[in-house]
């Protein structure tokens, strides 16, 4: 299979009601583990890392892995940069052969945010690469920044937003937070109805981890296409290997990397049946 744009799986997965996971990662044996796992159940799946990421696992070391583990794969994979906070970070992962970006302007005032994600419209053009952008204020923080406070969407500003930018997908902020939620999360589907009646572009739900199954069957009936999960893999992957390390004396790499890629699988492939729509 091969190397693709999120704008083609999300068209896909339109058509069939489900939702593309779209999978954070820091190393090797991430990528690893949710190509393993995509491959395992036949689906395809989104490969993303976020620009706040990056001090922990740059981009130039990263971006020519996920490309590679993508174009390698049994299924289709698109690359992604999620929470892109710079245009230079957006134009190097483009260069890099990232098949779609974000900007994440959504703390700025609504026009700047309108401008600088036709920017990057233009830009991504140019590589036939699909473009996400937020609206709203989806709760929690990526990375060491403080906590942000949950703003809802707007349906009607999300539709003025979509139109004017041309965007391949837009991220919701509908009660949604990233991390670990303090307490079971209480999501507004009502506002996403309304969302979904008057907006045409695929909707995105970010903050994954933590959402309960219904939750996120209900997101999904109701024109969610890509949901983004990073913490659960990341907690997954240290759990296996803090219990791998735990139980072997001595401790081997190799073993370590494996459990690493198992843990990392073992998410994954947890939320693709559940997007998939098959339990
Ligand atoms: P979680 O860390 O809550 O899964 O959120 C992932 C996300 O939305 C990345 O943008």
């Amino acid at each position: 299979m091969a190397l693709v744009t999120f704008k083609q799986l999300l068209a896909v997965a339109q058509n069939e009601n489900k939702a593309i996971g779209a999978f954070s990662v820091g190393n090797m044996e991430m990528i690893m583990g949710a190509v393993q796992a995509a491959e395992e159940m036949n689906t395809p799946i989104i490969l993303q890392i976020a620009e706040k990421r990056l001090k922990n696992s740059p981009l130039e070391l990263m971006a020519p892995m996920m490309v590679s583990a993508a174009k390698n794969s049994k299924v289709d994979i698109a690359v992604h940069l999620d929470h892109g906070l710079t245009i230079e970070c957006v134009k190097n992962a483009l260069d890099f052969g990232f098949t779609s970006v974000m900007l994440d302007a959504s703390l700025l005032p609504y026009e700047d945010n309108v401008n600088a994600t036709k920017d990057v419209v233009a830009m991504a053009q140019n590589y036939g690469a699909s473009v996400e952008a937020e609206l709203g204020v989806v709760g929690g923080n990526e990375g060491d920044t403080a906590e942000h406070i949950i703003a809802c969407t707007d349906p009607v500003v999300a539709k003025d937003f979509c139109e004017r930018t041309g965007i391949d997908a837009l991220a919701v902020a509908i009660g949604n937070a990233h991390g670990n939620y303090p307490v079971l999360p209480s999501l507004r589907f009502d506002i996403l109805e309304e969302i979904q009646a008057i907006v045409k572009t695929p909707l995105v739900l970010h903050g994954g981890t933590g959402i309960t199954d219904p939750m996120f069957r209900s997101a999904i009936s109701l024109g969610i296409r890509k949901i983004n999960i990073a913490t659960a893999s990341f907690d997954s992957l240290a759990k296996y290997a803090k219990e791998y390390c735990n139980n072997a004396e001595p401790a081997d790499y190799f073993k370590l990397s494996s459990a690493m890629i198992e843990g990392t699988a073992k998410n994954i492939k947890r939320h693709i049946e559940i997007f998939n729509n098959q339990v």
